[in-house]
């Protein structure tokens, strides 16, 4: 079985590393042993491939070609090669790719807006708080709404809680006064960042580098696997570790398009995918410690550590948002949110 690399992500080397994959995946010894796909599923992501996403999705891949002898093909797209974030959910709707993982944020802008329930801030204590809404009728039922837009909600799985990032400490509501913050495209996340007195600004994920590194933005959000892996610390001197709150994915597809899959095409797929997203959500927190340890040593960021106070402030001061996604979602949903999260 060939084997699905977790490395580390390395300080340095890791582009050189990198290419060393790429090219290894390209020999021409390789091609020839393979029969040709009856079936080529096109998995289209914005994020780099050492990350929990692009992890999984390589895992996925490497299921289902072994799995059906290679009569089922998987050509995974990672860093936005073929579509990014405004285009990615266009191009599944129209039959351009078979399968994306978009963040859970990215769905309010298709018409699906109860999708950023998971944006409000400090929402979840823990993972497992999380599965109490992923695992359960909430979550199954906001998969559904997929099928208002021809599309199919296959599973969620987790990056991880995000930190705060900028030329400065931020810590508390004060820090953030002034600052321009890229955020994903969700309505909760903006309002978050204007409840600590910055100003949002929308912006792809491919976009982000550069408008840190120009000043069109001074700071942003994310896991450190996503930080890391976008060389941010080249652009940004502090991280401030707030894990005020979760980026999850959710795994969708074409109605068309798994319609038209065999019953057992879809069933070994179906499989493979549930496997491939608890591989990620095993590693995904390995893969963002790991991304702080090679943070820590390049050198070149300053990581800060709130004081339950701080953090308390924070918290505080975000406290609105949920009232201003009650009044645009209705207040039902909330109440399902805060009933499914008690449940333990
Ligand atoms: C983003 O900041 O846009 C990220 O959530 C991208 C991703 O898919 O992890």
């Amino acid at each position: 079985m060939a084997a699905v690399s977790t490395h580390p992500p390395h300080p340095k080397p890791r582009r050189q590393w990198l290419a060393a994959c790429a090219g290894a995946a390209l020999l021409p010894v390789a091609r020839a042993a393979m029969p040709l796909p009856e079936i080529t599923l096109r998995f289209s992501h914005v994020v780099a491939e050492e990350t929990p996403k692009g992890l999984a999705a390589n895992r996925f891949k490497v299921l289902v070609e072994q799995r059906s002898g290679s009569r089922i093909g998987v050509q995974v797209f990672p860093n936005g090669q073929l579509y990014g974030d405004s285009d990615e959910m266009q191009a599944l709707q129209l039959g351009a790719v078979d399968l994306v993982a978009p963040s859970l944020s990215k769905f309010g802008r298709i018409g699906l807006p109860e999708f950023e329930l998971f944006d409000l801030p400090f929402l979840f204590d823990d993972l497992s708080a999380v599965r109490r809404i992923t695992l359960g009728p909430l979550g199954q039922r906001l998969l559904q709404g997929l099928e208002r837009q021809g599309l199919v909600g296959l599973g969620y799985f987790d990056n991880g809680f995000k930190q705060m990032s900028a030329n400065r400490p931020l810590l508390e509501p004060k820090d953030f006064v002034g600052l321009r913050m890229r955020v994903q495209a969700s309505q909760v996340i903006a309002a978050q960042m204007r409840a600590l007195g910055a100003r949002p600004v929308t912006l792809a994920f491919s976009e982000t580098h550069q408008a840190l590194g120009s000043g069109v933005v001074d700071g942003t959000e994310n896991p450190v696997s996503n930080f890391w892996t976008q060389d941010m610390h080249q652009v940004q001197s502090d991280l401030s570790l707030t894990n005020h709150g979760y980026l999850g994915y959710a795994v969708v597809t074409n109605q068309r398009f798994w319609q038209h899959l065999a019953r057992a095409d879809r069933a070994l797929i179906n499989q493979a995918l549930q496997e491939a997203l608890g591989f990620a959500n095993q590693i995904a927190d390995t893969q963002n410690a790991s991304a702080l340890a090679a943070l820590r040593q390049a050198g070149n960021v300053r990581v800060h550590h709130p004081t339950p106070e701080q953090r308390q402030r924070l918290r505080r001061a975000v406290q609105p948002v949920q009232q201003q996604l009650a009044s645009r979602l209705g207040q039902r949903w909330i109440e399902d949110l805060q009933a499914a999260l008690t449940k333990g």
